[in-house]
């Protein structure tokens, strides 16, 4: 099977095919996301939301990021894997973007960083992809920036806000972002900037018009909170499926209905071989692991 490839996702462009992009943040999802056919997998830092249950990104920290990302890599085959570069990773300077980025190439295996911001963080995307690290550019409700936007509202709202963006968006493309995240921007604004610019936009919150789409997978699958965003639909109500087989395992143990003989061992030879003893003694489900 043919590894996705950031010139595959630039072509994609070109030829009017829509890029399927989903967050993941753990071994099990990545490969079932994988194996559903998305072309790029997202190590988002929405892990700090989704996962770790932080009110922001903020403090997700880059041994955050290695660790899920290293799960995330064992369980994907095909897609492109990319990275989010956490809160004051890449901000501080080219050097320390150089390092960090470098860091969750080469301990996680992923193909690419994304990190959020425009003409300012240019220098390091310029610094990045010189040393042969491909970058998608965030712009618009970049959530790093939560405290400045006075929370998480729509951005590029008036035509100076959104020249703004348009000119973030050349101007990552010039410095050499092989791909642009747009969020929760006006669907026009976004149709101009993919239309402006020659590396695919992908939205989220951003319209129809994008060259592709993103969704954070808990969202998408109905397993996080209360709060469910405009933009984002649910494919399913999978929070609901845990819970009652939750409640299921609960009332079963407390009502001595589970295990029953089929899952137990017995002591007396033969029974055990008979009900596949060895199947049954493998720890979890890691026999699963692909690598
Ligand atoms: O952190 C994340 O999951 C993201 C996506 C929403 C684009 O940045």
């Amino acid at each position: 099977m043919k590894r996705v490839s950031t010139t595959h996702l630039v072509k994609m462009k070109s030829l009017a095919e829509k890029i399927v992009m989903v967050t993941a943040y753990d071994y099990p999802t990545a490969c079932l996301v994988d194996e559903a056919g998305v072309d790029v997998v997202l190590v988002g830092d929405s892990l700090g939301n989704v996962v770790l249950g932080y009110n922001t990104t903020l403090p997700v920290t880059l041994d955050d990021m290695i660790h899920h990302g290293k799960a995330v890599v064992r369980g994907v085959n095909r897609a492109l894997v990319a990275v989010d570069m956490p809160f004051l990773t890449y901000q501080t300077g080219t050097g320390d973007a150089l390092r960090n980025a470098g860091r969750i190439l080469q301990e996680t295996g992923a193909a690419a960083v994304k990190l959020e911001g425009g003409v300012s963080v240019c220098p390091q995307v310029r610094a990045l992809v010189s040393a042969g690290i491909p970058v998608i550019g965030h712009l618009g409700l970049t959530p790093q920036s939560v405290h400045a936007f006075g929370g998480y509202k729509l951005q590029g709202r008036d035509e100076e806000a959104a020249e703004r963006i348009l000119s973030d968006a050349q101007a990552l493309e010039h410095s050499g972002a092989f791909s642009i995240v747009l969020e929760c921007i006006p669907e026009d604004l976004a149709e101009k900037i993919t239309a402006t610019i020659s590396i695919p936009t992908v939205g989220i919150g951003a319209g129809v018009h994008c060259d592709g789409q993103v969704l954070v997978l808990h969202d998408l699958l109905g397993i996080a909170g209360n709060v469910k965003p405009r933009f984002v639909k649910q494919y399913a109500q999978v929070g609901k499926v845990i819970r009652e087989a939750v409640k299921e395992y609960c009332r079963e143990v407390r009502e001595a209905k589970f295990p029953g003989p089929e899952h137990s061992f017995s002591s007396e030879v033969g029974v055990s071989e008979e009900r596949g003893s060895e199947e049954r003694a493998v720890p979890y489900s890691t026999a699963t692991n692909k690598s």
